[in-house]
This record gives C-alpha cells, structure tokens and sequence, in this order.
C-alpha cells in the first residue's frame, strides 16, 4: 500500500468506535436521510446482489436490507478492519444475515467481472485519490444496466450559505470532531478532502470516462451532499 491509502486506513482505524455518533453530530442526523435517498435512487429488486464499497460501519449496507426482501444479497466493502468490526458488531446485533463483509481495497476488488446488479459508495470516493480508476473497477464488477450510485460531500456553490458552511465546516466541525474523538487530524483531514473534491459536474465527466451512461446528480441539503447516479450500457 502506498503512504496515503495508509494514512487513510489508520485514520479510519482509529476514529471506528466515535465514527456513527460523530456522524449523527455533525450532520444533525441529516446523514441517514442521505444514505436513505442513495439506496432509493438505486432501487436494487428483489434477489439481486448490491455492492457497497467503502462501507464502513455498514449503514449503507443496513439500508439496503432494510428496504429489500427476497434473497438480496449484499456485499460490504472495506480496507479498515477498524471500521468492520464496528460494523460486524451492528449486524450481529441486528441478526442480519444477507450482508457479507469484506477486507479489500476499493482499487483492487476481488470479484469477477458483472458479479453485481448495483454498487454504492458512500462518502468513500472522496477518500480515493484516484478516482478514475475505482469507477472503472466499479464499472467492471457490474452487470449490463446495473447502477452506480455516489454520494459524497460537496461544497456549496454560492451564495450566504456558503459562507456560513465554510465557516462552520472548516472552524467549529474540526473542533467537535477533535474533541469527541480525540483525534486532531481526522477532522480537519474532512474538509480538506471535501474541498479538493471535483465539481459535480466535473465527478460526473469522470463517470462517463469510466464507462457509465445517463449519469444525473441530485444535490441535496443546499449542496453539502450530492447523489450521482449511472448505468452501465
Ligand atoms: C467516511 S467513511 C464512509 C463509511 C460508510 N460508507 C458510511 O456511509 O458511513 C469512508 C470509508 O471508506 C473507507 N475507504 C477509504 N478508501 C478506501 C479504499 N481504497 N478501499 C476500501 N475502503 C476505503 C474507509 O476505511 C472508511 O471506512
């Protein structure tokens, strides 16, 4: 692994036990409203396999469960063992038994070609520096019409709000955040990655490099969070 990917892995290692309660904190809660929006745009059917890259402490992959029945089975993705034992922990709780958790890395996948009807990635692209090829490895383990769906956060364009948001994205976030979670970089590593992050326009053009056709995005929360959606042809 190169400096970065474990600079990355060790961060998520280390803030896995404050991780969901920071989330909730921060977002006000306003991060399961997300991930429920990702799940609904990607409408996985009855019995089909979905795949959640990046999948941390398996919110996304719960969510999927949640609104699925059938055999559908789901597949969590992740290279923080941190992360996945706090998300194994959740799915022992919850006696779910259709999601199968996975130590990889998101570059690397160790599927076969078109394994998937649906991958997610939820606040995991941003973390990726190359992201072009994750997509394309995305765009690979899909079957023909299967759907990609990204949710990642994104910086308000213009305007008051954006103001406002930076203000408290970049000052008072990484004083929360240090504070619960006894970390200092890991808060103040959010917004830089946020704000190094493409336009959705320009994540989008990545897509379709990749591979993906009809890519739309939906920006929700004023901006702070964008769903994009493709299709493999
Ligand atoms: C911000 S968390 C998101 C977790 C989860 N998807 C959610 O919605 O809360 C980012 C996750 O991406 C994982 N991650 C980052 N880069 C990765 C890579 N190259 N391969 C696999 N996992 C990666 C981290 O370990 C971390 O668990």
């Amino acid at each position: 692994m190169n400096k970065e990917l474990d600079f990355v892995k060790e961060m998520f290692d280390r803030i896995a036990p404050r991780y969901d309660f920071l989330n909730r904190l921060l977002s006000l809660r306003q991060d399961t409203v997300w991930r429920n929006q990702m799940v609904r745009a990607v409408s996985p059917e009855k019995n089909s396999r979905v795949l959640d890259v990046a999948c941390g402490t398996c919110d996304v992959s719960l969510e999927i469960s949640s609104h699925l029945s059938g055999n559908t089975r789901t597949v969590g993705l992740d290279f923080s063992f941190g992360m996945l034992r706090l998300g194994q922990q959740k799915l022992v709780k919850k006696k779910n038994k259709s999601i199968a958790l996975l130590n990889a890395d998101a570059l690397d996948l160790p599927f076969k070609p078109a394994m998937f009807n649906a991958v997610c990635i939820a606040f995991g692209i941003r973390n990726i520096m190359d992201r072009q090829r994750a997509c394309k490895a995305f765009f690979d383990v899909l079957e023909s019409r299967g759907r990609l769906a990204v949710l990642e956060l994104t910086t308000p364009e213009k305007g008051v709000f954006r103001s406002l948001y930076l203000l408290y994205f970049q000052k008072i976030l990484p004083l929360i955040g240090s504070f619960f979670s006894n970390d200092n970089n890991a808060y103040s590593y959010l917004p830089d990655s946020v704000l190094k992050f493409p336009s959705p326009i320009e994540f989008s053009k990545l897509m379709q490099k990749a591979g993906f056709k009809n890519i739309c995005f939906k920006q929700m929360t004023f901006g702070i969070v964008t769903l994009f959606i493709g299709q493999k042809p």
